[in-house]
């Protein structure tokens, strides 16, 4: 359910022909009504389940950026229509239909889970509205389903997982096991490590899976201290991330083998994983202790103004604000000159903490991928495992 009143548009145009036809008879300037009307964002992110917290950070870090250029753009103000999608994409189609149907919001910006991003990818090219995803990786997203009017301030799924083969087999490691919740996410990280690991010269032995948002790890850490590999590739993220490692350590298999993921395991719950996390090394296109000025001031800032320690989920929030802003400042508020709103976008070079990027021709950031590692409260940034990766956006004709 959205949190706003619906939008009659049709009754919105009535009064404002009936105001301009006054103005105009006065002779006041007819446009300062429709400048004045607001920028209406739809926010369709996860507020309850496993990943309710990523919701949270990519909210904080998407108003954050907007608020530091003041919030207001040619003049409008940026009024927000928010839904909890639950991570659920039966959901996702209707969730993000009301929001362009009934809300008639300008620009959509969501979501974490892969799943539901596809419902909204449907909507944004069904409706030509303009859709910017904080989080999920879905390869379609900026693959087969790319569009001039999707962009994408994260990540694919391919892309974190695959420079973390290269760097085990790098390590003389030969025979991996890889676990993830089965679905698109995971299934996907899994497909870009294996396919990284194996071209470095690498064997996956044996691929686990458990249904999303499932936490019942037991029978498969039975099954990976029977196989004995040298490492273990897995996704998870948010609560079941967390679970992962303290099951991992309570079953004795810290420190027997290695236990490597894209780094959504580690990101933003270090609180809560404790001594379950320390040491884990994983990939990623952020880590805490990036030393750049740009990162720096963001983290200090998100932590004074919410209370909390930033993490990825947080800086790709930020990011799509900052993608957004680019845009709008090109049509000065204007979102009726799609084309040039749009174009804007594709263009725009991202000064992120993370490292400044830009758009590849697919609308997915072209990006470094860091080799971090846990120390203490820390995702420690150990060096790059691949500088400006591109996902190969298979299937994008655009
Ligand atoms: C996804 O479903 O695409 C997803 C969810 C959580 C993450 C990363 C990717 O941390």
């Amino acid at each position: 359910m959205s949190k706003k009143q619906p939008f009659d548009r049709r009754a919105f145009f009535r009064t404002a022909a009936a105001v301009a036809a006054v103005a105009g008879a006065i002779s006041l300037p007819s446009l300062a009504f429709a400048q004045d009307a607001k920028i209406k964002i739809g926010l369709m992110l996860p507020y309850t389940g496993t990943y309710a917290q990523l919701g949270v950070a990519i909210t904080n870090g998407f108003k954050m950026a907007l608020e530091e250029a003041g919030g207001k753009f040619g003049g409008r103000e940026v009024e927000y229509f928010t839904v909890d999608d639950e991570s659920n994409p039966s959901k996702a189609t209707d969730n993000a239909n009301a929001l362009v149907t009934r809300d008639k919001v300008d620009v959509l910006v969501g979501t974490v889970h892969s799943g539901v991003v596809m419902g909204m990818v449907k909507i944004a090219r069904e409706s030509g509205t303009p859709l910017i995803i904080p989080n999920a990786g879905a390869g379609a997203a900026t693959g087969a389903q790319c569009a001039p009017n999707i962009f994408r301030t994260s990540f694919t799924n391919w892309q974190p997982a695959y420079p973390m083969g290269k760097v085990l087999a790098d390590r003389g490691i030969k025979k991996a096991v890889t676990l993830t919740w089965k679905y698109g996410a995971g299934i996907e990280a899994i497909e870009g490590f294996k396919e990284g690991f194996t071209k470095a010269g690498g064997t996956v032995v044996k691929e686990l899976f458990l249904p999303f948002p499932s936490v019942e790890f037991q029978p498969l850490l039975t099954e990976i201290a029977s196989i004995k590999p040298d490492a273990v590739f897995v996704f998870f993220a948010g609560g079941g991330g967390v679970k992962l490692m303290k099951d991992w350590q309570a079953a004795g298999l810290k420190g027997k083998i290695g236990l490597y993921g894209s780094g959504f395991l580690t990101d933003g719950v270090l609180d809560a994983a404790g001594d379950a996390a320390e040491g884990i090394e994983t990939t990623l296109h952020y880590g805490d202790g990036i030393e750049t000025p740009k990162n720096k001031t963001f983290r200090l800032n998100y932590a004074k103004e919410f209370k909390l320690q930033p993490d990825v989920y947080a800086v790709q929030g930020y990011d799509a604000g900052l993608l957004l802003i680019a845009g709008l400042k090109a049509v000065k508020g204007d979102v009726s000159k799609q084309k040039e709103f749009l174009a804007a976008m594709a263009k725009a070079k991202i000064d992120s903490p993370r490292g400044a990027w830009t758009m590849s021709k697919a609308h997915n950031p072209i990006q470094d991928v860091y080799l971090r590692k846990v120390v203490g409260k820390e995702n420690k940034v150990m060096g790059v495992a691949q500088k400006a990766l591109a996902d190969p956006a298979r299937g994008c004709k655009m």
